[in-house]
């Protein structure tokens, strides 16, 4: 690597994303080698002229090859002059929806051979879309095989997805939302830093798999944003409401509606408005012949989410096992139960035969009144007799200890014990998980 931080870069793919990269990073100073099979687009740039309208784009393309920053073949160069190879070829959809990954497997065991002629150091950084463990069981593999076992030495790998907008994808190159570098173990790669000089934005250095699963993640949410404002739009149509006068009102409120609550996997929806007030809204929809799948959806996409959560507990503990439950109302410091999801847990576990006792400093049986009253004692008929008092409990009474909500400060609970429900764990955080693969 050079003194003034300029890095020799083949860019393999020069679709829209790695024509971007290429012009982008040549306007920077780097200097790029672009590489595709198609060889139209390879006489493009090298003529100086884009391959691809994005706007932008062909000025600085042109200026990088009439100042000899930027080049393009069908073959790879020599790699052993170069410190980055960044990977943007394409990833269609093959007939069952999944990826087709024919161009990320060439492209990778060209790369990979290439590598093998040289012993310089590499970083080969993948940008294509794909899906969690492709680096592991596709990339790593093909990397072994053709340098050996000892290939981490020499080549560093990276998945690095990128974010831009088609249209705006010059501002976005400079002013991306995030930087997400993925490695195998989540360390810090210094070809990516250098790279990245100079871009203002939040860089995440993680696992493989994290990264890997951000461009799903981002671009499902996106979906359902559109796909909800359209739908809400539709009602909003149907009973005369202003469409935009609703959707201002609804972006203004950015401490609960555009903000990251709501947003973190755990619990599932519950308590005395959310599930009334979907049904509510799909009511409204459907009575006016409004179309509406998302709405319809979310009951039982919620219902699904409980099974999983009665599915996490039952694999965690021998079936008639003694459970203690923290929190039973819909959420910590109140005691509506009313379709609190801790409330079907502890009768999903009492069904199923398990020994259950449950702590939550906020409910007493003696207070309740009303719908409150009524849901709860209609599932737990004898409320009475699971509730113990914080001061009772003792962790030696029970196999596992599940939190639904924060424990306070007066329980002491014996970490070996607890699976966090709070919380969706991988089987490398989730003790009890971790437990139950190595049975
Ligand atoms: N278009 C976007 O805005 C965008 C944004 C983020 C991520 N992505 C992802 O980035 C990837 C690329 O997207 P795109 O829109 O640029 O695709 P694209 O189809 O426009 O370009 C892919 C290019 O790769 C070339 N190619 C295929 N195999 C090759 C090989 N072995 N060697 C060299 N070149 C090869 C193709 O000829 C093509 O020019 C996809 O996985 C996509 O999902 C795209």
């Amino acid at each position: 690597m050079n003194e003034t931080q300029e890095l020799r870069i083949v860019v393999v793919g020069l679709g829209y994303v790695g024509v971007t990269a290429a012009a982008c990073l040549s306007s920077q100073g780097h200097e790029v080698f672009g590489v595709d099979i198609n060889e139209a687009k390879v006489a493009a740039l090298n003529e100086g002229h884009s391959p691809i309208v994005e706007p932008g784009v062909a000025e600085l393309v042109g200026a990088a090859v009439s100042r000899g920053k930027l080049q393009a073949s069908s073959t790879l160069p020599d790699l052993d002059t170069y410190d980055l190879a960044i990977v943007c070829v394409g990833t269609p959809s093959a007939a069952d929806g999944s990826h087709n990954m024919t161009f990320i497997a060439e492209s990778a065991r060209q790369i990979a051979t290439a590598a093998a002629r040289t012993s310089t150091p590499l970083t080969v950084a993948f940008r294509s879309t794909f899906r969690p463990g492709t680096m592991e069981n596709l990339i790593e593999p093909i990397f072994l095989e053709a340098i050996g076992s000892n290939f981490a030495e020499q080549v560093e790998l990276v998945y690095n997805p990128e974010f831009l907008r088609e249209s705006t994808a010059v501002a976005d190159y400079f002013a991306p939302p995030k930087i997400v570098v993925g490695t195998s173990q989540g360390r810090h790669s210094e070809t990516m830093a250098i790279l990245h000089d100079g871009i203002a934005a939040p860089i995440f250095e993680t696992g493989f798999r994290e990264a890997e699963i951000t461009k799903f993640i981002d671009n499902s949410w996106h979906a359902v944003k559109v796909a909800f404002a359209n739908e809400v739009g539709r009602v909003c149509a149907a009973y005369d409401v202003d469409a935009s006068v609703a959707h201002e009102i609804f972006v203004s409120d950015t401490k609960l509606n555009i903000s990251p609550y709501y947003t973190r996997p755990g619990g599932a929806f519950g308590g005395s408005c959310l599930p009334k007030d979907v049904r509510a809204m799909q009511s409204i929809a459907r009575s006016a012949a409004v179309e509406a799948q998302l709405l319809n959806s979310l009951l039982e996409t919620n219902a699904s989410h409980k099974s999983f959560q009665l599915n996490r507990v039952l694999s965690s503990v021998n079936p008639g096992g003694r459970v203690l439950l923290v929190g039973l109302a819909f959420k910590a410091g109140t005691d509506d139960m009313r379709e609190s999801p801790n409330v079907d847990l502890a009768a999903g576990l009492l069904e199923r035969g398990y020994q259950v006792r449950i702590v939550d400093p906020f409910v007493r049986t003696s207070s309740l009144v009303g719908q409150n009253l009524g849901q709860v004692m209609t599932e737990l008929p004898n409320l009475r007799s699971l509730l113990i008092d914080e001061k009772d409990v003792d962790n030696r009474d029970f196999d596992l200890i599940v939190l639904n909500s924060a424990p306070s400060n007066a329980l002491e609970l014996d970490a070996a014990r607890v699976l966090d429900l709070r919380r969706i764990a991988t089987s490398a955080t989730d003790p009890t998980r971790t437990r139950e693969h190595e049975a």
